[in-house]
């Protein structure tokens, strides 16, 4: 018998490719994906009743609210969804006794190492959001997983990928910060990777992005010669030049996948290799 898994926030950018990529797995036997007035994580009895009624193994809780510019606007909001709503997803999955895998973030960090963050290092969010995903991570169990990752781009929502393919298009130029250094993560290697680790019955914090580093602006050059626009047409700016963004972006927020390594499974390729890939989809091409 295969497992039953619930996805929470599955029409969200990685709860959608997730929910294909499980459904397509041998070793699932049912994927649910409530919509969000389905199970909505501001209600406590939409949560437990929604989760109840299914009866998972697991259930992959990818549902919150992303919005890390309205999220300093609204900390109670962030605060009711991503951290309260944990806490509910937690108590349910007590009660049906199935395990939970909580996806969180590089801004969990304050963004000042200067070298990739180990999944044990201190935490310390600098924006509203950021705790927020924190205050979630404190609800979950020992048993359950945490799996941080950065920089998401897949083929559905919004997300950077999308915006440069769309901005090499148009032919004017645009600055880039490259002040600020992360890791891109691809969200196709991001969903095989956490379903090896639930499949594999792994626990704990574990850090998932892609292998590299990189700054926005050179993530920005490298989409236009994918698609064989003038990557002088990007150039460098620093943060500070960037007006309304109200929340504090992390400078750098590299994650190191020790955890991932060190427990012997795949790490995931380099950011070019998949981001060329997703580019090449986004843009029409296979
Ligand atoms: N995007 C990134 O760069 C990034 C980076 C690191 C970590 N993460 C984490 O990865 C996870 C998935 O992110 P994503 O990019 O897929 O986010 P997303 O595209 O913004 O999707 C968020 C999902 O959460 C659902 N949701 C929002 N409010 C809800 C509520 N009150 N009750 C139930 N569901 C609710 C949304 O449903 P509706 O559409 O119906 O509102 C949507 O399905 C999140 O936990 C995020 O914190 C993302």
């Amino acid at each position: 018998m295969g497992l039953k898994v619930l996805v929470t926030g599955g029409s969200g950018q990685v709860g959608s490719e997730l929910v294909r990529f499980l459904l397509n797995s041998s070793s699932i036997e049912d994927v649910f994906a409530p919509s969000s007035s389905d199970l909505d994580l501001f209600s406590r009895d939409s949560v437990l009743d929604s989760i109840s009624q299914m009866q998972p193994d697991w259930i992959i809780h990818a549902g919150a609210w992303t919005q890390v510019d309205a999220c300093e606007d609204d900390p109670r909001r962030a605060f009711l969804i991503n951290g309260l709503g944990t806490r509910f997803v937690v108590q349910a999955a007590e009660m049906v006794g199935c395990k939970v895998c909580y996806l969180s973030t590089d801004y969990v960090f304050d963004g000042r190492s200067t070298r990739p963050y180990l999944e044990w290092d201190p935490v310390g969010p600098k924006s509203v959001y950021g705790a927020s995903k924190l205050a979630g991570e404190v609800e979950v169990r020992s048993c359950d997983l945490i799996v941080r990752t950065s920089w998401v781009m897949g083929e559905f929502g919004h997300n950077m990928a999308k915006t440069l393919v769309r901005l090499a298009k148009g032919g004017n130029n645009h600055g880039f910060v490259n002040d600020q250094i992360g890791t891109p993560t691809i969200v196709s290697d991001l969903v095989r990777s956490v379903t090896d680790l639930f499949l594999g019955g792994h626990s704990g914090i574990f850090h998932i992005s892609n292998s590299g580093e990189a700054s926005w602006y050179q993530v920005a050059q490298f989409v236009f010669e994918t698609l064989g626009e003038d990557a002088g047409r990007i150039s460098p700016i620093s943060s500070e030049a960037l007006k309304g963004y109200k929340a504090p972006r992390p400078q750098y927020s590299v994650l190191d996948n020790a955890a991932l390594r060190g427990s012997g499974l795949s790490e995931l390729p380099e950011w070019q290799d998949s981001l060329a890939g997703l580019v090449s989809k986004l843009s029409g091409g296979s």
